[in-house]
């Protein structure tokens, strides 16, 4: 079965690797960047449009925007493409975790019992998410994150890298938590979020690309 990788930036380098870990061989990319031709050595065919042409094929959206990532999943969604869920064989998944459709657990990332993971989700290098944990659709747990048990995250919310959050506690949707954070309370309101224990910043926020 062949793959096709939509974005071929930063992050679909570590998607292409753990795809090939995973037993693909026959990988393109597609991406609205004419610019771009190849990525690790496998070939830029074109743009989005062309979806349709490979729709035998199964898909991945490597793009770290949440809203984009989102849209352009409800789009190839609707035209009846496949999304594949990409682990890492050095990740490490317990018992009775579910991970959506079109989400990837990159290497060293640890996901602990009775785990839900959405679809268009990144577990990524060296996180952790501990059990009982809710994991809504399109949200990063970026690099060497932390999320303690029974703890819950919205829709298209960013955890930043390092940063940490507390057992029990719920993180409304479209948040981004900055690196090195410390998330010991409810957060309630869509926003950027930073410090040790975290407080409101009036950071960058979202938009769609
Ligand atoms: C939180 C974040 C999104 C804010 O970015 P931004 O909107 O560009 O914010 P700014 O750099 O303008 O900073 C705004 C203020 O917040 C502070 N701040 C920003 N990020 C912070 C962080 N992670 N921890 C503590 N304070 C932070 C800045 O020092 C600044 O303070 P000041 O107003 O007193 O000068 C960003 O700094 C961040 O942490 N991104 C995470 C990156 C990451 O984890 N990448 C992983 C990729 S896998």
């Amino acid at each position: 079965m062949g793959l096709v990788i939509v974005g071929a930036r930063g992050y679909a380098k570590v998607v292409v690797d753990i795809a090939i870990r995973c037993g693909y061989k026959d990988i393109i990319f597609l991406d609205d960047d004419e610019s771009m031709k190849a990525c690790m050595g496998y070939p830029v065919v074109g743009n989005l449009c062309l979806a349709k042409e490979y729709s035998e094929s199964d898909f991945f959206i490597a793009v770290g925007n949440p809203i984009t990532r989102e849209r352009i999943y409800n789009m190839l969604s609707g035209d009846g493409m496949h999304f594949v869920t990409l682990i890492h064989p050095n990740a490490v998944i317990a018992e009775a975790v579910s991970i959506g459709f079109g989400s990837v657990v990159m290497a060293g990332a640890v996901i602990n019992s009775d785990s839900r993971i959405g679809n268009g989700c990144i577990v990524d290098t060296g996180s952790t998410v501990d059990h009982d944990d809710l994991i809504e659709d399109f949200v990063h747990v970026a690099v060497g994150s932390h999320l303690a048990g029974m703890v819950h995250i919205g829709r298209r919310t960013w955890i930043g890298a390092g940063a940490t959050v507390s057992n029990n506690v719920n993180i409304c949707g479209d948040c981004m938590i900055g690196a090195g954070a410390v998330v010991i309370k409810d957060i309630d309101v869509a926003g950027t979020y930073a410090g040790v224990p975290v407080r409101r910043i009036n950071g960058l926020h979202f938009r769609a690309q």
